[in-house]
């Protein structure tokens, strides 16, 4: 008789793991209805008092959460990398170095400022950029890094600042992924010169669409919130515009949802993090899935995907896939990691003709040997929304797993 079910066993889980997301109840609403009938629906024009502005409110609020000084949001976190890109004054000619496993818009955000995307490879041990690749990277035209905080989990800001300053080349943290994450106890986003967060709807902190921009520096905040506001620059008239510039703006309306759900943030960092905890101390005594290695700088991880890492040979040659395809029928939605294979190999980057960045580039010759090896073989990930739950959610999913590793037989 099969026991997994997978081959027609009992399934393990048999209810929702986790919580359904967004988190949200009548301060949504209300927060909702009271912009609707305040008639203030944008920002404001430069007459207007900013603290009655919902938009600026979160701004300020969660540029303070980050420990950033400046925000600006933006409609969403692919124009937020833009919006930092273009305020870094990252234009044709110029590279910019991503990492070859992330979302797409890392890459397509540099390639729609006219800049060259340009691939680092992974560190197996995080599926954060590799500094040694980003080293391997650089050459006279580089003039923006741009880590991402892969699934929240911080990226390597030491060696990563330590490179850019070598070089004197900016760092764009995309940190999408990465609300509330801290490196050495600072909150990612403004470590590097500028980060860009996403708060579209599957994000830890969302308002359905969104973005927003983060940075310490004066200057670059005030270029940021220019590009995002059609070129004006504040303190000049209205009407008068300076950058060839694009409307970014963020609305009253999603300003509002934002700020309600920043407000539960941290309570729901603290329930991931102590089940995510839970889960990887019960992977300790599971051959062949472990959890990230966590570094001790990485102070704080608030998740958007955990991560974690599967080894064919010590599960006994059952390959990822055929794991992968077990969980799931036992009732755990597991993934591959957030966004699937190493970006270069989308099709946009394998057939367009780029000829317009100026440079000759072929996508079509990268190859990244780790980013290719974990996404084929090793990545696992689960998505927050099912560490919002208890502490039995993860008993449920370890069940699963040692399940699977007690059968492997059944997966030959
Ligand atoms: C790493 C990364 N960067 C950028 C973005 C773009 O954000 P948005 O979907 O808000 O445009 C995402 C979205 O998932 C992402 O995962």
């Amino acid at each position: 008789m099969a026991h997994l079910a997978i081959n027609g066993g009992p399934k393990t889980v048999t209810r929702q793991l986790g919580k359904s997301w967004p988190i949200f109840d009548e301060k949504e609403e209300q927060a909702l209805v009271e912009v609707v009938r305040s008639g203030k629906w944008w920002r404001g024009g430069f007459g207007d008092d900013p603290s009655a502005s919902k938009v600026v409110q979160f701004e300020d609020a969660f540029a303070a959460y980050q420990h950033a000084k400046h925000g600006i949001a933006v409609t969403n976190g692919t124009q937020a990398l833009e919006c930092a890109l273009k305020a870094a004054g990252v234009g044709p000619g110029d590279e910019v170095i991503v990492p070859a496993l992330t979302f797409v818009a890392t890459a397509t955000a540099a390639a729609l400022v006219n800049a060259i995307p340009v691939f680092a490879d992974i560190d197996s041990a995080t599926y954060n950029i590799s500094p040694d690749s980003i080293k391997a990277c650089i050459t006279e035209h580089t003039r923006a890094i741009m880590p991402v905080h892969n699934g929240g989990y911080p990226a390597d800001m030491d060696r990563i600042m330590e490179i850019a300053e070598k070089h004197d080349v900016m760092v764009i943290e995309d940190s999408a992924h990465a609300h509330g994450s801290e490196w050495k106890g600072r909150r990612v986003g403004a470590i590097g010169h500028m980060g860009g967060f996403s708060l579209q709807a599957g994000k830890t902190l969302t308002c359905g669409e969104g973005g927003i921009v983060l940075t310490d520096d004066d200057d670059l905040a005030e270029k940021a919130y220019s590009f995002h506001h059609i070129g004006r620059i504040s303190g000049r008239p209205f009407y008068e515009f300076h950058r060839v510039a694009s409307n970014l703006r963020m609305t009253e309306f999603q300003a509002a949802v934002a700020l309600t759900q920043l407000s539960r943030l941290d309570e729901q960092t603290e329930t991931r993090e102590r089940n995510a905890t839970h889960l990887a101390r019960g992977l300790e005594e599971v051959d062949g899935v472990s959890a990230i290695d966590r570094d001790e700088r990485v102070t704080r991880w608030g998740f958007y995907y955990w991560n974690f890492t599967y080894n064919q040979e010590e599960f006994d040659g059952v390959p990822r896939d055929k794991f992968l395809e077990a969980l799931r029928a036992e009732g755990v939605p597991a993934g591959v990691g957030a966004h699937g294979a190493p970006i270069y190999q989308n099709p946009v980057f394998q057939h367009t003709d780029f000829s317009w960045l100026g440079r000759p580039v072929d996508f079509t010759k990268v190859h990244c040997p780790e980013a290719e090896r974990v996404h084929a073989h090793a990545a696992l990930s689960l998505t927050h929304r099912l560490f919002l739950g208890e502490q039995e959610d993860m008993d449920l999913i370890l069940a699963a797993i040692r399940k699977i590793r007690a059968n492997t037989d059944e997966l030959k």
